[in-house]
C-alpha cells in the first residue's frame, strides 16, 4: 500500500490526532509542542492511524539502541512510505541521503563497513584539528556581518559558517558554496512527511544537480586530492564511487542545516533569557553546557524513523513486524520524568547532555563533536564582538516538522542612537 500522506494526513489533523497535527496541523513546524504534549498524554507508546509514536525518553533512547528496529524497511515488507520516497524510487540513479546507500538508511553489517570507513577518516583528531578554522572563519563572517546594513542572523551568519565548514571537509571550491546552500535549503524538507508536490520537486531538482556535480567533484578529488577529509575517503578506497557520493551528499543533508539551527535557536534563546547570557559572560567555561542545553531545548532534529524488523514488545505493547516508530526526539528532550521543569531553558542544569538530539545507537551522529565545537564558537563569539546584539523584528520560523529552525532573524548590532 502506497499513499501520499498529506491528504490523509489532514483528515486525522482535523479528527484531532495529536501526531497528524504535529505533521500537518495548522501550527505545523512552529510549535510543536503543545502536540507532543498530548501524544504524551496518551502514552508511552501510542498507536496512531500512520504509525507508531514515543515521546518518552527511555523509550526513544531503547528504540534507537536495539537493532531489531531497522533503519532500511525490507522492500518485501509492504509498508506505507511517504510519496516522495516512493517517487524518488523513480530516479533510483540519484543519490539521495534518505535512501540507501545513505548510512542513514542502512543496517548492519553494511552499516558498519559503511560507518567504520567513514568514521576512521572523521575522527577526534581530524575535528579537533578543524578548531583554530572554524574560529577563523567565524571572525571573517563576523567581520561581513558587521558591515551589513540590514543584518539578518541567519542569512548572513548562521547559514554560512556551518556552509564553509561542510564545503572544507567536502574539498569544494569557495566559489560553489552557494550552491551547496540551495541544495541545503531545497532538501530539507525531503525529511518531512507531509510535503508539497512543488516543495518535493524542487527538492529533487536539487539532488540531481547535487548529484551530477558529486559524481564530477570525486573524480576531480581521485586525480588531484587535497586537504580535507573526502578526499582522504576517496584515497582510502574502501567506499564505492555510489556510497562515495551518498557520503558527501548525507555530510551536507545531515551537517549543514542542523548546525544553522543550533546557532540561530541559540541566538534566539540567549537573547530571550539574558540572566543566562550574563552567567556566560562570567563564565566562559559553560559555553559547551550551554550548547547541550540549547540541543535539549529546542532539538534541531524533532524527529526519526524506524521499522520494526520483527513482532517488538514495547512498554506492554506489541509493535508488529513492519510497523513504522517514530521516536519524537524533541519530545524526549522535554521528558519530566528525566529534565526536571523540562520547559525552562537552563544553561546550569546537571543533565542537559541526557538529550537525544544526536541520536543514540549505531546511527547516532558521527558530526556531533563537530556541531558542538561550531555551535560554542560561533555563539560565544557572536556575543563577544556585539555586546548589544538583539533582535530587530519578528524571527521567521522555517515551516519544517522534522528540521527545527529559522528562516530569518533579523538583528541589530548596536545601539543606534
Ligand atoms: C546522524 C543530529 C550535525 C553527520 C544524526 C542523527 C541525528 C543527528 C539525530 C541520527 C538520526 C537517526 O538515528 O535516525 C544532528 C544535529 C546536528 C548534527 C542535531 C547539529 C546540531 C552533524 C554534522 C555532521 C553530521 C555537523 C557532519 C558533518 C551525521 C551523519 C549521521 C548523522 C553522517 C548518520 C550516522 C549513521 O547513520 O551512522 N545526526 N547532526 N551531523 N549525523 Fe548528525
Amino acid at each position: 500500500m502506497h499513499y501520499g500522506p498529506r491528504a490523509f494526513l489532514s483528515i486525522q489533523a482535523k479528527r484531532r490526532d495529536p501526531f497528524a497535527q504535529l505533521l500537518v496541523g495548522p501550527r505545523r513546524g512552529i510549535e510543536p509542542y503543545p502536540a507532543i504534549e498530548r501524544i504524551r498524554g496518551r502514552g508511552r507508546v501510542v498507536h496512531t492511524p500512520f504509525a507508531w509514536v514515543t515521546a518518552d525518553h527511555e523509550i526513544c533512547r531503547t528504540i534507537l539502541r536495539d537493532n531489531r528496529f531497522i533503519a532500511s524497511p525490507p522492500e518485501e515488507l509492504d509498508l506505507p512510505r511517504p510519496l516522495p520516497w516512493v517517487l524518488s524510487k523513480t530516479d533510483p540513479k540519484i543519490t539521495n541521503p534518505v535512501e540507501p546507500p545513505s548510512m542513514l538508511m542502512i543496517d548492519p553489517p553494511e552499516h558498519t563497513r559503511h560507518r567504520h570507513a567513514v568514521a576512521r577518516t572523521f575522527t577526534p583528531r581530524a575535528i579537533g584539528q578543524l578548531h583554530g578554522r572554524v574560529e577563523q572563519l567565524t571572525d571573517q563572517l563576523l567581520d561581513e556581518l558587521a558591515a551589513k546594513q540590514r543584518p539578518d542572523l541567519i542569512r548572513d551568519f548562521a547559514l554560512q559558517l556551518p556552509a564553509a565548514v561542510i564545503s572544507e571537509i567536502l574539498g569544494m571550491p569557495e566559489e560553489h558554496r552557494p550552491q551547496m546552500l540551495e541544495w541545503g535549503e531545497s532538501g530539507a524538507p525531503l525529511l518531512d512527511l507531509g510535503l508539497s508536490w512543488r516543495t518535493f520537486q524542487r527538492a529533487m531538482a536539487g539532488l540531481r544537480s547535487a548529484d551530477d556535480y558529486l559524481s564530477a567533484h570525486i573524480e576531480r578529488l581521485r586525480a588531484a586530492p587535497g586537504d580535507n577529509l573526502l578526499s582522504e575517503l576517496v584515497a582510502n578506497d574502501e567506499l564505492s564511487k555510489r556510497e562515495l557520493m551518498s557520503t558527501a551528499s548525507l555530510l551536507i543533508g545531515a551537517g549543514f542545516e542542523t548546525t544553522v539551527n543550533l546557532i540561530g535557536a541559540g541566538f534566539v534563546l540567549l537573547a530571550a533569557h539574558p540572566d543566562q547570557l550574563a552567567m556566560l559572560r562570567a563564565d566562559p567555561t559553560r559555553w559547551p553546557a550551554a550548547v547541550d542545553e540549547i540541543l535539549r531545548f529546542d532539538s534541531p532534529v524533532q524527529m526519526t524513523a524506524r521499522t520494526a524488523g520483527c513482532d517488538i514488545e514495547l512498554a506492554g505493547k506489541r509493535i508488529p513486524e513492519g510497523a513504522m516508530i517514530v521516536p519524537l526526539i524533541g519530545g524526549a528532550n522535554r521528558d519530566p520524568g528525566v529534565f526536571a521543569d523540562p520547559d525552562i531553558f537552563d544553561i546550569s542544569r546537571s543533565n542537559a547532555k541526557e538529550h537525544l538530539s544526536f541520536g543514540s545507537g549505531i546511527h547516532s551522529c558521527l558530526g556531533a563533536s563537530l556541531a558542538r565545537m561550531e555551535g560554542a564558537i560561533a555563539l560565544q563569539a557572536l556575543f563577544d564582538r556585539f555586546p548589544d546584539l538583539r533582535l530587530d523584528g519578528q524571527p521567521k520560523r522555517r515551516a519544517l516538522v522534522t528540521l527545527r529552525g529559522y528562516d530569518s532573524l533579523p538583528v541589530t548590532l548596536a545601539p543606534s542612537d
